[in-house]
């Protein structure tokens, strides 16, 4: 049987049907597949069941912190030279396990409760609304860079106080950053992106310590300054975190849900004739057609699954879109339905590390569809669905989407 590869992962035909990809590597009946190069980090374990998924994703022995397995040096304070000890020196909530995590992620988590979220609803609707009269005349747009992309990076940088007027400046940023792991030849431009942004965040910070507004980032700074244990570095990456996973997955989920829709149109019809479906609809689409391919941990001791060695230090990659299609969860698993009642998807993750921003990114996800459905309700794709480009940035997003309304 033919090796599996971290290509085959990102190969345009299994992003174009990651559920037909997923079924076939469940077809081999091996319950953990080995990789031999990860992200260019050396070999890694693949989890594809619903049920190991969770299991893991709540196991302490599974772990986020590679500090733990590595001797790298710390980055000197005068530049970035080496992306890895940058990553390593820059710890955020994403990157660490408890007691840090508790810390890093208690500080900003007020901020991302269903009831804060609820009250930025007429400011999205405010957006959305004023990204298609921007489009309106001209009859198509890109999916993507039209509507998908501005609207969550503009709340999000409205969030923390950043100037929106450098959103585009953070796209680029983001999109190199993204080749770091995938594409080896690019790992120059990544860095030096990431020179640019943390130059940026520094300048920002220094700005909001003397305006300092009614925004997240300035409630941190004063955490920081009456002493709460945040390291200024801790403080940059939290940032960073928040504007870069509260973009990419969000325009991911607009775009590849939308392009769901336009390719079972009955679906569409059935969710413009009844808008109250939106909330199930969303889930729907996360399970469905979701951002993440992968969430990622390491063997933080020698364990044994499914009779399989995995040493410690090894990387665990959890297949949030085979959990999603795994029949014995989800018995029409390859069916979108936007009417599924009964649809506990991890789309978001499970345990401690469960997504911070899923009541934002479910809110821009309602509003934004609920609005596309009701203003264009004859939208259409202007180009064959088998010759959309997809990314590759280790999510599952599409370049752009042309469409017609
Ligand atoms: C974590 C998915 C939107 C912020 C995660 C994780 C997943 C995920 C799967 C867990 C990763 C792991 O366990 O390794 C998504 C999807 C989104 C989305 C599918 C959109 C459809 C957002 C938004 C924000 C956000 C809008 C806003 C700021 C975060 C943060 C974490 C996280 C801060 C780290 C939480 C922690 O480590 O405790 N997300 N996310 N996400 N997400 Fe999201």
């Amino acid at each position: 049987m033919k090796q599996v590869t971290m290509g085959d992962f990102y190969a345009p035909e299994n992003m174009r049907d990651p559920i037909a990809f997923s079924t076939r590597l469940r077809e081999r009946q091996e319950p953990l597949i080995h990789l031999d190069n990860v992200y260019g980090m050396g070999g890694g374990w693949v989890v594809l069941g619903y049920h190991d998924a969770v299991e893991i994703l709540k196991d302490p022995r599974f772990i986020k912190d590679m500090r733990k397995f590595s001797s790298r040096p710390e980055p000197p304070d005068t530049g970035i030279n080496d992306f890895l000890a940058w990553w390593m020196a820059m710890p955020n909530m994403i990157l660490v396990d408890p007691p840090d995590h508790t810390r890093l992620r208690k500080l900003v988590s007020k901020a991302f409760t269903p009831r804060m979220i609820e009250g930025l609803r007429s400011r999205i609707q405010q957006i959305a609304d004023e990204l298609l009269d921007a489009v309106q005349d001209k009859g198509k747009m890109d999916l993507i860079a039209d509507f998908a992309f501005p609207l969550p990076i503009t709340v999000i940088l409205e969030m923390l106080g950043v100037p929106t007027t450098d959103r585009d400046q953070f796209r680029a940023w983001t999109e190199g950053l993204a080749a770091v792991g995938m594409d080896p030849q690019q790992e120059q431009a990544a860095i030096a992106a990431l020179d640019a942004f943390i130059r940026y965040l520094k300048k920002f910070l220094a700005y909001k310590r003397e305006h300092p507004g009614n925004d997240l980032t300035s409630g941190m700074l004063q955490a920081r300054d009456q002493g709460d244990t945040l390291s200024e570095n801790e403080l940059l990456s939290t940032i960073w975190l928040l504007i870069t996973a509260g973009h990419k997955t969000t325009v991911n989920l607009l775009g590849n849900g939308v392009l769901a829709l336009l390719q079972h149109p009955e679906q569409w019809r059935l969710l413009q004739a009844d808008p109250a479906l939106l909330p199930i609809a969303i889930e729907e689409l996360l399970r469905y057609a979701g951002p993440i391919i992968f969430a990622k941990r390491f063997a933080s001791e020698d364990l044994c699954l499914h009779g399989q060695n995995i040493h410690k230090g090894e990387l665990v990659l959890i297949d949030l879109v085979a959990a999603n299609a795994d029949p014995k969860q989800f018995p029409t698993f390859d069916k979108l339905d936007i009417t599924r009642e009964e649809n506990q998807h991890l789309a978001f993750g499970k345990g401690i590390h469960h997504c911070l921003g899923a009541p934002l990114a479910r809110l821009e996800g309602q509003v934004a569809l609920g609005t596309l459905l009701r203003r264009l309700p004859q939208l259409r794709p202007t180009i064959e669905l088998e010759q959309l480009a997809w990314t590759y940035d280790g999510l599952r997003g599409l370049v752009s989407l042309p469409v017609a309304f």
